[in-house]
């Protein structure tokens, strides 16, 4: 698949087939993300790829417990609590893989150098035939020390994100984008 098509088509996918995802599918994907660009070239990031369903179940729990409270506590809407609160809602959408990149230090461009490698593992990803999304309510609970720990990364890293992948069951029509707002200068 040529870039122009992975970007078109890449989707936020939140249904996924039971198919497992191999480590020779992974690899590559790991190796685009390693690619990207990274203040200094320190390359910081560090990944965590979890297969094993209990401790997928661990983050989805974990995450949405941590974001059930933030969100209490900042008023969120009664409905979006609710959604929450289903014992049915998983917020990994029972997807078979999740990767965590996380960066080695707290330095200033931490966010920026792990945002980069995702997007490329995302393109990456969708070139690839699997489909992935970003799952900031996973944030919280990885972030924690509980959440470190299960996931095998330093107690001092910071995770920048927290994507779900696999192939794809539901491939979802393009959300609307605003258009652009641009200050074209000379
Ligand atoms: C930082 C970040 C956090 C996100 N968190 C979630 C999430 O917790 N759950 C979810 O279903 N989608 C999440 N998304 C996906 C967005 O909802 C999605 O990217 C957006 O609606 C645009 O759709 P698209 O990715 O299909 O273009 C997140 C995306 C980003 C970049």
């Amino acid at each position: 698949m040529d870039l122009e098509t992975a970007i078109r088509d890449r989707r936020s996918v939140r249904q996924f087939t039971a198919e497992p995802v191999g480590d020779e599918v992974l690899r590559p994907l790991i190796e685009a993300a390693t690619l990207a660009p990274s203040a200094m070239n320190e390359q910081p990031w560090l990944f965590a790829v979890v297969r094993d369903k209990a401790l997928l179940e661990r983050v989805s729990h974990g995450g949405k417990a941590a974001t059930l409270a933030m969100m209490e506590a900042a008023g969120a809407p009664r409905e979006r609590l609710e959604k929450l609160k289903s014992p049915a809602y998983d917020i990994l959408y029972h997807a078979p893989v999740l990767i965590v990149i996380a960066s080695a230090n707290a330095g200033p461009w931490a966010a920026v150098n792990c945002g980069l490698a995702a997007q490329n593992l995302m393109l990456a990803a969708r070139a690839a035939g699997l489909g992935t999304c970003w799952i900031g309510q996973a944030q919280a609970w990885v972030s924690s020390a509980e959440g470190k720990a299960a996931l095998g990364l330093p107690a001092d890293c910071v995770p920048v994100g927290a994507i779900i992948l696999g192939y794809t069951a539901a491939f979802p029509p393009l959300v609307p984008r605003k258009p652009a707002e641009v200050k074209w200068i000379g």
